[in-house]
């Protein structure tokens, strides 16, 4: 009964980011996992992001949730509800809701999320609203520790807020196809995609007004230059996004504002003016890149939601599907 949380060693962890930072610097074009966005920091300032009148998705997906839970939960009826990047669980009480209606008892909660500080925070809160919840939460990097995530019973595996789209093309597939072998008969997996659109309102999401998502992408030099200590500044860098056509997602960009050099761990690095490192891609979705996207993962299309903005899809493992 109640709260138990199982830490693997990511945050702070300079040798990981040492590790990705000198590989992600050394590429014609300079990149930074957005893995390392999600500090204390880092989670609060995204955490403002979905309260961004630009920022459209998170209230595309709650809204979608908030209708159509209880017919999502009623395809495969689950016990157990795993999260991965739950963040603080803020739309996840819809799904709570429809799976103790369903099954006239709370579910156990698994959420998992590189960020123990989330859930701590989301975790507290569930269980002020949810009496005798059982929450075990999961502090790791799912580039890790997938082989880990365990639970109960009928599990569903959800994967919400478009942090699918995070992932380039290959990286997708490595993940989807980790989670699909992790599942076991009767197991789903609900996962949320922003859907293709007109690039003014996407652009507009990624770069609000009010430079909220500006701040957040800058924190990741904060990050770095603290974790490693590295004579770096914020503001060394300008926020850019892109919409890329051909690819159809989002680049997230910063632009270095003068000439820099510094040295990671005996490697040295170069960085000109103007130069453009990627932190992050958002990739945006069709029915049909979403379709095959699952289906090269192994997983089978149930059935999908969708407010025309964003969608909502339930999956189960395509070799045990009847
Ligand atoms: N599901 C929430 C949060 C989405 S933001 C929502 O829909 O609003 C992405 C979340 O994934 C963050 O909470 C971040 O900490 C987490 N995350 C990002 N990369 C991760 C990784 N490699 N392993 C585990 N969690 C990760
Ligand atoms: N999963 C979110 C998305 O792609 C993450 C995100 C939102 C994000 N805004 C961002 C990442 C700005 C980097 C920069 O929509």
């Amino acid at each position: 009964m109640g709260f138990s949380m199982k830490e693997y060693e990511v945050e702070s962890a300079p040798d990981r980011l040492l590790a990705d930072l000198k590989h992600g610097l050394a590429q014609p074009q300079k990149s930074i996992p957005p893995k390392w966005f999600y500090d204390e920091v880092g989670s609060k300032l995204f955490e403002e992001i979905t309260r961004l009148p630009e920022y459209y998705p998170t209230e595309a997906e709650r809204g979608i949730l908030l209708n159509s839970a209880d017919d999502i939960v009623a395809r495969t009826s689950p016990n157990t509800l795993v999260e991965l990047g739950a963040g603080i669980s803020d739309k996840t009480t819809a799904l709570i809701d429809a799976m103790h209606r369903l099954n006239g008892q709370l579910p156990w909660y698994v959420p998992f999320d590189i960020s123990a500080d989330a859930i701590l925070d989301g975790s507290a809160r569930l269980q002020g609203q949810y009496e005798g919840i059982n929450i075990h939460g999961i502090a790791g990097d799912f580039d890790h520790h997938l082989g880990e995530i365990g639970g109960e019973g009928r599990r569903m595996i959800a994967l919400l807020g478009g942090t699918i789209g995070n992932y380039p093309p290959a990286e997708r597939r490595f993940l989807l196809e980790t989670v699909a072998g992790t599942m076991k008969a009767g197991d789903s997996f609900l996962l949320g995609t922003d859907l293709v659109k007109d690039p003014a309102r996407l652009v507009a999401a990624y770069d609000d007004s009010a430079g909220v998502t500006a701040e957040f992408n800058r924190n990741v030099i904060q990050v770095i230059a603290t974790t490693l200590d590295l004579p770096l500044s914020t503001d060394d860098f300008e926020h850019k996004a892109v919409w890329n056509a051909v690819e159809e997602w989002i680049e997230i960009y910063l632009v270095a504002r003068r000439a820099l050099r510094f040295d990671v761990d005996g490697m040295d690095v170069s960085i000109a003016e103007g130069e453009h490192i990627l932190t992050e891609i958002s990739a945006k979705f069709t029915m049909d890149r979403l379709r095959s996207n699952l289906a090269e993962a192994g997983l089978a299309l149930v059935d999908s939601w969708t407010d025309g903005d964003f969608t909502v899809s339930l999956s189960t493992r395509a070799e045990l599907a009847g």
